[in-house]
C-alpha cells in the first residue's frame, strides 16, 4: 500500500506504539492526524512529525479527546476530516491497562478499561464507517493485545476489554469486507511504553513468573510490524513470534474458518440482490 497522501487518523498517537506509527507513516507520505487528551503530548508529537515530513504538502495535525465520551471522539474525528479530508485509515491504539487481583482491583478500573479500550475503539469507529462505506474503501486496525486471545492471571479487567475488541473486529471485518473495507487487529507483546511502566508497579508476582524472562520489545518494532501488516493487509498483526506461536496453539486453523465464512456471506449478499 502507498501511504502518500493517505490520511491516517490514530488514536492514542501521542505516546509509545501509536507514536511510533505516526512517525513511520508520517515518513512514507501519509497525512497523520493523532488524538489523545493531553495537549501538550499532542503539541510536541506534531512538532516531532512536522521535523519527519517527507513532503511539504502533508497535513499533520491533532485533536484533543477523551474518547471514551462519545461526543468529544465524534467532534475529534469530525474536525480533522473537515475541508474534504475523508479518512482512509483510523488507528486505535489508545488504550490503558491496570492489572491488579480481581478482589483488589474496583470496579472502577474495570469502567474505565473498558471505556477506552473497547468503547473508545467503538466510536471512532462508528464515526469514520459510514464515510468509508460511502466511498467503498477504507482501513480500520484496532489494537487489542496477547491478552485479547491469551487471558492471565492479573488481567481480568484489562484482558475482558482486549477479548471484547477483538470479537467486535472479527464481526467488523466480515461486515465491511463486502464494502471493500479492511479490518486489522494487532496484538503486541510487552513493549517499552510509558503503558508497560505504568502497569509494572502493579503486576502481582504471578503476573510477572507468567509473563516469563523475556524482555519488552521497542515501539519502534512493534509500530513496524504495523505498517507492513496493513501494507499487506493482514487480518492478525502480531508482532513477536511467542506471540504468533501461542496465537496458532490458542484459535487453531482460524484463517480457515474466516474464509469459509466469507464465502456463505458472499452467497447471501448475492441471494438478496437477486
Ligand atoms: N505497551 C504494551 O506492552 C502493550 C502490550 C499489548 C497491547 N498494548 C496496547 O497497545 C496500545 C498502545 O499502548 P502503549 O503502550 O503505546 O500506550 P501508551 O504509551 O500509554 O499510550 C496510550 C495513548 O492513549 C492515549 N489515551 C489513553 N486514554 C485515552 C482516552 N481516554 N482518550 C484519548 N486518548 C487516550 C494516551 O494519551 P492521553 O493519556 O494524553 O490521553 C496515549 O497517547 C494500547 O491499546 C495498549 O493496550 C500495549
Amino acid at each position: 500500500m502507498d501511504f502518500h497522501n493517505r490520511h491516517v487518523i490514530i488514536t492514542g498517537g501521542s505516546s509509545g506504539i501509536g507514536r511510533a506509527v505516526a512517525r513511520l507513516l508520517t515518513q512514507r507520505g501519509a497525512d497523520v492526524s493523532i488524538i489523545a487528551r493531553r495537549q501538550e503530548l499532542l503539541d510536541e508529537t506534531v512538532a516531532e512529525l512536522e521535523s519527519l515530513r517527507e513532503n511539504p504538502a502533508q497535513r499533520l495535525m491533532s485533536h484533543s479527546a477523551d474518547l471514551t465520551e462519545w461526543e468529544q471522539a465524534r467532534k475529534a474525528i469530525t474536525d480533522l476530516t473537515a475541508n474534504d479530508h475523508p479518512p482512509d485509515i483510523l488507528i486505535n491504539a489508545a488504550g490503558f491497562a491496570h492489572p491488579g487481583y480481581f478482589e483488589d482491583l474496583p470496579l472502577e478500573i474495570f469502567h474505565t478499561t473498558m471505556d477506552i479500550d473497547y468503547f473508545g475503539t467503538l466510536y471512532t469507529t462508528k464515526v469514520v464507517v459510514p464515510t468509508m462505506i460511502e466511498r467503498r474503501s477504507g482501513y480500520v486496525v484496532n489494537f487489542s493485545s496477547i491478552a485479547g486471545f491469551l487471558s492471565a492471571f492479573g488481567y481480568t479487567a484489562y484482558s475482558a476489554a482486549k477479548f471484547a475488541v477483538r470479537g467486535f473486529s472479527d464481526a467488523l471485518r466480515q461486515e465491511l469486507k463486502p464494502h471493500g473495507i479492511h479490518v486489522s487487529i494487532v496484538f503486541p507483546p510487552d513493549t517499552d511504553t510509558p503503558q508497560l511502566h505504568y502497569e509494572n508497579q502493579f503486576k502481582p508476582l504471578e503476573t510477572r513468573l507468567l509473563g516469563g524472562p523475556v524482555s519488552a520489545t521497542t515501539a519502534d518494532k512493534v509500530a513496524l510490524a504495523v505498517v507492513r501488516g496493513i501494507e499487506r493487509k493482514k487480518t492478525y498483526i502480531i508482532p513477536s513470534f511467542d506471540g504468533r506461536l501461542y496465537f496458532l496453539l490458542f484459535n487453531g486453523p482460524v484463517g480457515l474458518l474466516q474464509w469459509y465464512c466469507d464465502h456463505i456471506i458472499a452467497k447471501a449478499r448475492r441471494e438478496r440482490r437477486a
